[in-house]
């Protein structure tokens, strides 16, 4: 028997889900597969939408929202965007990337619409089941994930970005895109690092040479996390092991 995927899709109400509407009253084909769930606004998906789905083992997630220009809100969909290309960054990290896309669907749309949710799903086929329904480590990961995209560190990258590059800052200077990429991406890269240590250290006390192997990354590269994370009161040194500091999660960061 063929494997069946579960695709989840948040559709707009006033553009992507009338496209949908459409393209059932057009009777034209495509995969029973995806799920609808109607929102207002592509804008409206929190990211903790995306995550709740991927750990229930939804395997492909897909957001539809109006063309660039046309949302009801005006810009809700520029929001959308900067919200998805977030996740998609920080996915790439296990791999889950493929399994999350973003299209503009109208509501004269019902081919489009049609279209894309059969090439989406048969995307996912080729993928195959989301491994997170069995993979604890993994599962892991994501939650250092989505406790990484709800800093706030993040969440005013994503908020600021379009003031950050489009208006100038106190000294009369705009930020290049290409500048404030190589900025996000920093910022993703060490708050999944930093997620991924405080996750590890809450089940247990660790030493950085532990927690290197564990997250396979250089000894040099944890301890500048720790240094960090020890700056915001979010682990502390507890005992010394012969000549090794080993490190303890704290409630207070
Ligand atoms: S109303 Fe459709 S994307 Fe905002």
């Amino acid at each position: 028997m063929s494997y069946e995927p579960t695709i989840l899709g948040f559709l707009c109400n006033w553009c992507s889900y009338a496209g949908a509407d459409l393209a059932g009253v057009s009777r034209l084909q495509y995969p029973p597969n995806i799920r609808v769930i109607r929102v207002m606004c592509s804008g409206r998906v929190d990211p903790k939408f995306v995550f709740e789905a991927l750990k229930i083992g939804i395997d492909g997630i897909i957001v539809m929202g109006c063309h660039p220009g046309d949302c009801h809100y005006l810009e809700g969909n520029y929001e959308a965007e900067k919200k998805f290309n977030m996740l998609k960054k920080f996915l790439t990290f296990i791999n889950l990337d493929n399994r999350i896309r973003l299209e503009w669907v109208s509501a004269s749309e019902g081919m489009r619409f049609a279209e894309i949710v059969s090439e989406f799903t048969n995307s996912i086929k080729e993928l195959g089941p989301s491994p997170l329904k069995e993979d604890k480590d993994l599962l892991d990961k994501l939650e250092a994930i989505e406790m990484a995209a709800d800093s706030y560190r993040i969440r005013a990258l994503v908020g600021r970005e379009r003031t950050i590059i489009e208006s100038e800052n106190v000294y009369g200077e705009k930020v290049p895109q290409d500048k404030f990429d190589n900025i996000f991406n920093t910022a993703i890269y060490d708050e999944y690092m930093r997620c991924r240590i405080l996750l590890s250290l809450k089940k247990n006390s660790k030493s950085v040479k532990v927690l290197a192997s564990e997250l396979e990354i250089d000894p040099s590269e944890v301890l500048e996390h720790i240094l960090i994370l020890k700056g915001s009161n979010s682990i502390t040194m507890g005992e010394i092991e012969g000549i090794t500091p080993i490190y303890e999660y704290t409630m207070e960061g």
